[in-house]
């Protein structure tokens, strides 16, 4: 496919890395330019360009940006065609994006529908940044690590599909995006690492009342080991998770 991705960060780092080394051809900006890309995003065919350029002549275009930057690029998307699918891997985290910011109880991917003024997929906003890095598997492997995709379109939907499972895991179908407070942070399936044989239970189970404070409670328990010198591996953060999520 021809993809675009916006964000190098953590996550859109580690989605360039998969998809271009999956064959696909993919383009990547950040907001500072394409001569910021570092060099070893390259490596697999990728080209740095702007992030206008990303959008252009793409069929799936990937946000990976922190969600008060998605306002900021809603004239770049307006540029696609109807066709062209948008995936939005972005979360709200009220300490790093502004208490209030989003109204409580409002579902982020619808908000940012709004914002885009199209619709997107919801997909890879359920992993974390080492996981998604580490644990890709090929289709078939015991204990792939299962991801929900929320999406509205049916093409849209069949292409986050293929990403995702090009990306080392498996996609499950996780219904519209007005249900897609069921993938957000502090939920059963958030940062938990679950199979396909798990993750429909999880959805199911997920309660939108306890999310917000399950997730902030994660994130002041990170903080403490932060602030103690410790830094948190990637293990802890899915055991900590599973913990109070579930
Ligand atoms: N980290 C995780 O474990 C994790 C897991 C799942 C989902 N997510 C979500 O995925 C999103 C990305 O997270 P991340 O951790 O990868 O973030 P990050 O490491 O902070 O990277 C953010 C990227 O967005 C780019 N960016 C910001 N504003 C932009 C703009 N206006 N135009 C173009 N590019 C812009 C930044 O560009 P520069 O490089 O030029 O600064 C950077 O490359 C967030 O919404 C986050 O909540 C994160």
């Amino acid at each position: 496919m021809r993809i675009g991705i916006i964000g190098t960060g953590n996550i859109g780092g580690s989605l360039v890395r998969h998809l271009s080394r999956a064959s696909h051809d993919v383009k990547v900006a950040n907001s500072r330019g394409p001569e910021t890309i570092e060099a070893d995003l390259l490596t697999h065919g990728a080209r740095a360009v702007t992030a206008a350029e990303a959008a252009q002549d793409v069929q799936v275009l990937i946000l990976s940006v922190p969600l008060g930057a998605i306002p900021h690029l809603a004239d770049i998307v307006r540029t696609l065609p109807e066709s062209a699918t948008v995936i939005d891997t972005s979360n709200y985290y009220p300490q790093r994006d502004g208490e209030g910011f989003l109204p409580e109880g409002t579902v982020e991917s619808v908000w940012v529908t709004e914002q885009l003024g199209r619709p997107v997929v919801k997909a890879w906003n359920s992993i974390g940044a080492s996981p998604l890095a580490e644990k890709g598997r090929p289709a078939g492997t015991e204990g792939r690590v299962a991801l929900p995709v929320a999406a509205d379109r049916e093409e849209d939907r069949t292409r986050a599909h293929a990403l995702v499972d090009a990306t080392g895991f498996d996609p499950y179908d996780a219904g519209p995006l007005a249900e897609s407070w069921r993938q957000q942070p502090g939920t059963p399936c958030y940062g938990t690492d679950l199979t396909l044989g798990e993750l429909p239970q999880a959805l199911a189970t997920a309660d939108a009342e306890h999310a917000p404070r399950r997730r902030d409670i994660y994130v002041d328990a990170a903080a403490e080991r932060l602030g103690s010198g410790i830094s948190p591996d990637a293990d802890w953060g899915v055991a900590l998770a599973r913990l109070l999520f579930r």
